[in-house]
């Protein structure tokens, strides 16, 4: 039997993080040059169930029931299983494999799920609409994150633009032109917690001066919105750059993040903002496609630890 595989793309948070958690809206990306991959085989030869799982980059080679009940790839391969209605899975060897960074706010966990669900559904001849893939691979984010917003699986799962608002149904993000990024990782780890949870007391010691800054966010992101669904979007960097401005205002950049959006801007950058949560992380930076290895390079010679050039195609909706 052939081997099947499946792969899902990473995302990245482009306009209204922070401002997102106080009721505005937020726009993600897929980033589609990065990805999971999953590959299913069949193992004609093993004992019934027994369920082989190979992902390097997590250091697992191990039969399934050997994994902690709490781990990812349980959770994930126990919330199909029981969708699914099955008592036992056939004997396979699963092999996950990921180029998006692991938690570096690129949805690497939704996009493994996503993978693994897709690929093992079609392996079992049962094959999941997107719509199942979707709901599933939430419940697996909710089974090992706590509250996940529903962000990364949504836009991982349709590689689609996502505008959304909490509480409010995701809406699929049509754009009208191509749009060329590089993304910049500073090599600094920042902690989602710690940061929301800062905001959060900033918050609190002076509402009315952050709120007015979630407030600005929420319009740039109205007007991001506009830019990206009409033909020519002129002012979509400059909004990146309004949008990285508040953020520093609200207290989530950092001095090297800062070095990295100048970085950007001088080779030429259209715009250029940090991307999630801050502290450390990632930032993102609008450019004309001919530009994109000329700012990836400055970037990493300003010291990024890794630059991704994504270009994010025209998208109906
Ligand atoms: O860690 P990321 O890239 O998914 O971004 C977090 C975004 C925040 O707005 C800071 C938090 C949230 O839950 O929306």
């Amino acid at each position: 039997m052939p081997a099947i595989s499946a792969s899902a793309p990473g995302k990245i948070i482009l306009f209204g993080e922070h401002a997102v958690v106080y009721g505005q809206p937020a726009i993600a990306i897929p980033v589609t040059q990065v990805a999971a991959r999953a590959v299913v085989m069949a193992r004609p030869t093993a004992p019934g169930g027994e369920i082989l799982i190979d992902a390097p980059d997590v250091q697992v080679l191990s039969l399934l029931q050997d994994l902690p009940t709490q781990h990812p790839l349980t959770c994930i391969l126990r919330i199909l299983q029981a969708h699914l209605g099955l008592a036992a899975f056939p004997a396979f060897h699963l092999r996950v494999t990921s180029t998006i960074p692991i938690a570096g706010g690129m949805g690497s966990g939704a996009a493994v799920a996503v993978a693994i669900l897709r690929a093992v559904s079609a392996f079992l001849n049962r094959p999941l609409d997107d719509e199942t893939v979707n709901q599933l691979a939430f419940e697996s984010e909710k089974s090992f994150h706590g509250t996940p917003s529903g962000v990364d699986n949504t836009v991982i799962t349709f590689a689609q633009p996502i505008y959304f608002r909490r509480g409010q149904p995701f809406e699929k993000l049509a754009t009208a032109a191509p749009h060329t990024f590089v993304i910049a990782d500073s090599g600094q780890p920042g902690s989602t917690a710690d940061m929301v949870g800062a905001v959060r007391q900033r918050w609190q010691t002076d509402p009315r001066r952050m709120e007015s800054h979630f407030e600005h966010i929420g319009q740039i992101v109205q007007q991001a919105r506009q830019a990206m669904e009409s033909p020519q979007a002129p002012r979509l960097g400059s909004l990146m750059d309004e949008n990285h401005f508040h953020l520093q205002q609200i207290g989530v950049s950092t001095p090297f993040l800062d070095v990295l959006v100048q970085a950007a801007l001088q080779a030429g950058a259209l715009g250029a903002k940090l991307s999630g949560a801050g502290g450390g992380g990632n930032i993102i930076a609008l450019v004309e496609a001919s530009n994109a290895e000329q700012v990836a390079a400055r970037l990493s010679t300003a010291g990024a630890a890794r630059t991704i050039i994504t270009t994010l195609k025209p998208h109906s909706r």
